[in-house]
């Protein structure tokens, strides 16, 4: 059963299959585990029985399959406390709403929950639930409060459910996207395997370049074509780059925000400006893109202020295309740095967008927004992102940006490879 890309050899992976639909993806899981090298040790909630058996599970993992918090065999044999801590990663898939719930309210009335409340593990959960479920604010502030304990979330992703009609966010992430986020967490381990994870250096010895806020294009003297971004989002990334060991170059659109403390800024007004700032900051090990670069520019920019004079005659304001800041240090064959963050700023269609312009800029990483109004991220003080890669999507529920920079920052570090 051996792959040939034993990625997980000798690792122990407790998954926990909870009552969903999604519990038959949950198999698939345990093979691909298993060959990948892992030994897999299952544990079941009722729920989960109800759509696949604990037989189906045992002879996939080869072994028993643990169902019960009071079950006097495994009691004095494995026992909760012992599934708990004997392995390297817990995985929960699929994780109900419910499962969820009792996590973060800190239940433990039955086997799965039990092992969730007694483990020191790092814990990823992969939920599973219709969309009406998943944005109910319960649900969101329970992952809020799951995310805020350190457990690592793999999606959920976007797509039809199995009630026939419904579409929208809920679906469980696929086994092997699953699989992906195992590896790039246990490989993250080796850097912060410390129990808090704020401790942790990942970056020590990096060089990380961030974008961050608008570019001001003038018109003339007096105007100029700008957007709404603040900064913010940006500037909390280089600081959390910072925090995490790394020397971090800050290009800055205009903004009213001051330096992050132990990071070097450069101020710059234009797109052209920003990009040459760029350029003179490379190398990187990571360059982080956050900026809101204008699209584009007036073609030519006039001397003196434009005057009104009566006439009714309205000066024609002609554009031109700004460089692409991203789509060229990304594409760059020299001197390209080891990884490479975009952002995307979408008001519709935000992940369809995110996974075009991930192959379109070349980007290994696109973190999405949805930047609609309603949403408030453009000047406020939390984001929702999605974590767009070759491998799929990893969506976090509504953070401060502040909490986002932190995670999205040793997230980015767990993907670093060995190398870069
Ligand atoms: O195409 P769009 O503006 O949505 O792409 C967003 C991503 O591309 C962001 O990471 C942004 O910083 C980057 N970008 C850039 N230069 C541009 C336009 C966008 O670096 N001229």
């Amino acid at each position: 059963m051996a792959h040939s890309d034993a990625t997980l050899q000798d690792k122990r992976i407790l998954l926990v299959i909870a009552g969903g639909i999604a519990a038959y993806k949950g198999l698939d899981l345990i093979r691909r585990l298993k060959e990948r090298g892992a030994t897999v040790r299952v544990v079941m909630t009722k729920g989960a029985t109800e759509f696949i058996t604990p037989l189906a599970a045992g002879a996939l993992a080869g072994g028993t399959v643990y169902t019960e918090l009071f079950d006097r065999e495994a009691e004095q044999d494995v026992g909760h406390i012992r599934l708990a801590r004997e392995a390297d990663l817990i995985v929960v898939a699929p994780a109900t709403a419910d499962l969820m719930a009792k996590m973060a309210g800190g239940h433990a009335d039955d086997l799965a929950s039990a092992i969730l409340l007694a483990t020191r593990l790092p814990v990823l959960v992969a939920p599973a639930m219709n969309p009406a479920m998943w944005v109910h604010p319960a649900t969101q502030r329970n992952i809020a409060t799951l995310l805020a304990d350190g457990i690592r979330l793999a999606g959920p992703e976007r797509g039809e459910m199995a009630e026939s009609g419904e579409a929208g966010t809920g679906r469980m992430s696929e086994p092997l996207a699953i699989v992906a986020a195992v590896e790039a967490l246990l490989a993250a381990g080796k850097a912060d395997s410390s129990d808090n994870v704020a401790d942790a250096k990942p970056l020590l010895g990096k060089h990380v370049l961030v974008t961050a806020g608008p570019t001001h294009e003038p018109i003339d003297p007096v105007r100029y074509i700008a957007n709404r971004s603040s900064g913010k989002q940006g500037f909390a990334i280089a600081a959390a780059a910072a925090a995490a060991g790394a020397r971090v170059t800050l290009v800055a659109g205009p903004v009213g925000l001051a330096d992050p403390d132990g990071v070097s800024v450069r101020r710059v007004e234009t797109a052209r400006d920003m990009l040459a700032a760029v350029e003179i900051a490379l190398p990187a090990d990571i360059a982080i893109f956050a900026a809101a670069v204008a699209d584009w520019r007036p073609a030519h920019e006039a001397g003196s202020k434009l005057k009104k004079d009566g006439s009714g005659i309205v000066p024609p304001l002609h554009v031109t295309e700004n460089p692409d800041i991203l789509a060229t240090i990304a594409h760059r064959r020299d001197g390209r740095p080891g990884l490479v963050v975009g952002f995307a700023a979408e008001t519709d269609d935000v992940l369809e967008n995110a996974e075009k312009k991930l192959g379109r800029k070349g980007a290994d990483i696109i973190v999405a927004n949805d930047v609609s109004p309603a949403n408030n991220v453009m000047g406020g003080a939390a984001n929702t992102v999605h974590l767009v890669t070759p491998e799929g999507i990893e969506s976090w529920p509504q953070l401060p940006k502040d909490e986002v920079a932190r995670r999205l920052v040793h997230w980015i570090a767990g993907r670093l490879k060995p190398t870069a």
